[in-house]
């Protein structure tokens, strides 16, 4: 399963839920490439693999395979390849050329694309590339407000060339205690079709910021306190992301093997095929909502005040 992890802003967590879902997901027993298209480069300091030569820059001009540029990570189970400021300059031509590279890629369960925060030509080869799209935001206006273009663009690749690409979902991230963000929650929740707003959020901890920019995983006994309960949230979601590629069925979960076919072609994603209704608050704030599932799997928005302090629902 290739993921595209994008959203068209910057430091809404784009890169931290990447690194931490691929080390949930390494706990899960997949094998994890992380492909780092962003041209700051964050994914090498993180990650602490020092200057490298292969970075997808190669990849993206042909210069060398995806197999050569793949690099260990000291987080055992997680690969990566690296990006590189080059990645500026780099022209883009077709939106296909990342797709046509990862093509029949099955060294790797899941591949996880740290895309840039634009929806540019690099954001356009990934949302090419990949099986899934999945959106980080923070509970803002400007978030909301930025949504539409987001689907836009998920919709132009999947018309375009990516027939399979199927919406996974949005991550909140960097949730605050405040009033104003609750309310801005709620009418994401409202704005976006019921079940793609994944839980549970992540609240803004000092302890993810810290922990990752020491090169550690969350699940690292050297990570500071609270880093277990934030790597449980990041275990769930790292499940709903499996779940994504899970068939239905227990019988059929049972015989599923490990390794994960890259092909696209899947029964989960049929009913997320599309983009989800989204009725995005403009400026004045006068959008129609979009009317929510009753009885459907709508997850209720906690209280403000029960988002951090350890009280999200760690199962
Ligand atoms: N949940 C969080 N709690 C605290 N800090 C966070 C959280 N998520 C991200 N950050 C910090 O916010 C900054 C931006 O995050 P980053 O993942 O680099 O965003 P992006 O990749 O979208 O630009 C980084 O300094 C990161 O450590
Ligand atoms: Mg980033």
């Amino acid at each position: 399963m290739i993921v595209a992890v994008a959203n068209r802003k910057g430091g809404v967590g784009k890169t931290t839920v990447t690194l931490c879902l691929a080390a949930a997901l390494v706990r899960r027993g997949r094998r994890v490439l992380v492909v780092d298209l962003d041209e700051n480069a964050t994914e090498l300091l993180r990650v602490g693999v020092g200057v490298t030569t292969p970075t997808i820059v190669e990849v993206l001009e042909g210069e060398l395979r995806v197999d050569q540029a793949v690099v260990a990570t000291p987080w055992t189970g997680v690969d990566l390849i690296p990006s590189d400021v080059a990645l500026q300059h780099w022209s883009g031509a077709p939106d296909t050329v990342l797709r046509e590279r990862l093509h029949g890629w099955r060294a790797h369960d899941v591949v996880l694309i740290d895309c840039p925060p634009t929806l540019g030509p690099l954001t356009r080869n990934a949302m090419g590339a990949a099986d899934r799209v999945l959106a980080v935001m923070e509970a803002s206006f400007s978030a909301l407000r930025g949504l539409e273009g987001f689907l836009d663009a998920f919709d132009a690749a999947r018309a375009a060339h990516n027939p399979d690409l199927a919406f996974a979902g949005v991550v909140l991230n960097l949730l605050d205690r405040n009033r104003e963000q609750r309310g801005r929650l709620e009418e994401l929740h409202d704005a976006i079709e019921a079940g793609a707003v994944w839980e549970p959020f992540i609240p803004r901890r000092a302890v993810i910021a810290e922990t990752l920019g020491a090169g550690r995983t969350l699940y690292d006994p050297l990570a500071g306190r609270g880093a277990p309960e934030m790597a449980a949230l990041f275990d769930r979601l790292a499940d709903r992301l499996l779940a994504e590629v899970t068939p239905a069925s227990p019988d059929e979960a049972a015989a599923e093997p490990a390794e994960v076919d890259p092909a696209p072609a899947d029964a989960a994603g049929s009913s997320r095929a599309e983009s989800p209704a989204v009725d995005v608050v403009t400026a004045g704030g006068d959008g129609e909502r979009a009317e929510r599932t009753p009885g459907s799997d709508a997850q209720e928005i906690p209280a403000a005040d029960a988002v951090p302090g350890g009280s999200v629902e760690v199962a």
